[in-house]
């Protein structure tokens, strides 16, 4: 069989989060290439003994697949973790993969993304919503467009912000979403938010509620997902069937 790479969401943070089948791609894994935090989500699985484990940052990772792609033998597994669902806000990186290990060499493993469960803890149903990331490299001014389209037209809007450390100018985050949206018309006074930071670690996991207007000047972590919410609740008895 030729060598093999499992691409596996893990979860927000929380191990408990991890599923089975991730668990068990892990354990037959002889490479594993990963960032610092997802590697974390995944340690008591890793064994460094039998196991060559490699954490990569954005600038390096690109070396690091080519090595392990050129030195795995057939029959082997490499693994690479994603934080949540490797299917939401990863394809800069899965597509590459894809590239350099080969479609038809590769299996992707769903996981739990954070914005499952931002979704869960406010309520707000995944099909009601507009979900959308703005944590991408490329240009996001469409789907800004979207955002105030969707907030304008009552939708609640999940959404996952762009951190962007060196060029605060890129950056838009919850403070910069919230005066985004008043400078385009939205009564940002009258909009529920929710804030999810460190969604799933039993120590540092924090929720904010409230109005967008109170986010301007406010400042969240990287690790951070935004509810809009505009859910009008509405169960089976509203469509009067019987
Ligand atoms: C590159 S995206 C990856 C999203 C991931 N694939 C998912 O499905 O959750 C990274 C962003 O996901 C969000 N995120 C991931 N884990 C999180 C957590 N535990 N709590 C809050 N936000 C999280 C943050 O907005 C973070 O900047």
């Amino acid at each position: 069989m030729p060598k093999k790479l499992f691409v596996i969401g893990v979860g927000p943070g929380d191990p408990d989060y991890i599923t089975q089948i991730a668990k068990e791609k892990i354990l037959i894994s002889k490479y594993i290439i990963g960032y610092r935090y997802t590697l974390r989500t995944i340690e008591n699985l890793i064994d460094k003994e039998k196991q060559q484990i490699y954490e990569i940052t954005m600038k390096n990772q690109e070396s690091a697949y080519q090595y392990v792609y050129s030195n795995m033998q057939d029959n082997e597994y490499c693994t690479v973790p994603f934080t949540g669902d490797v299917s939401f806000s990863e394809s800069e990186v899965v597509d590459r993969l894809l590239e350099i290990f080969g479609n038809e060499n590769v299996e992707i493993i769903p996981g739990i993304s954070s914005i499952q469960v931002a979704s869960s803890k406010s309520r707000v149903p995944l099909d009601k919503a507009f979900v959308v990331t703005f944590h991408v490299t490329g240009d996001i001014r469409q789907k800004q467009i979207e955002l105030i389209k969707s907030v304008l037209d009552r939708k609640s809007v999940i959404l996952l912000p762009r951190p962007w450390p060196n060029d605060l100018s890129k950056n838009f985050m919850p403070s910069d979403i919230a005066l985004f949206l008043k400078n385009n018309g939205v009564n940002t006074r009258e909009i529920d938010v929710w804030i999810f930071e460190y969604l799933t670690d039993k120590e540092k996991e924090t929720i904010f509620r409230g109005k967008m207007i109170d986010l301007e000047n406010k400042t969240f972590s990287d690790l951070s997902v935004m509810v809009i919410d505009q859910n009008k609740k509405e169960t089976y008895l509203n469509f009067n069937l019987l």
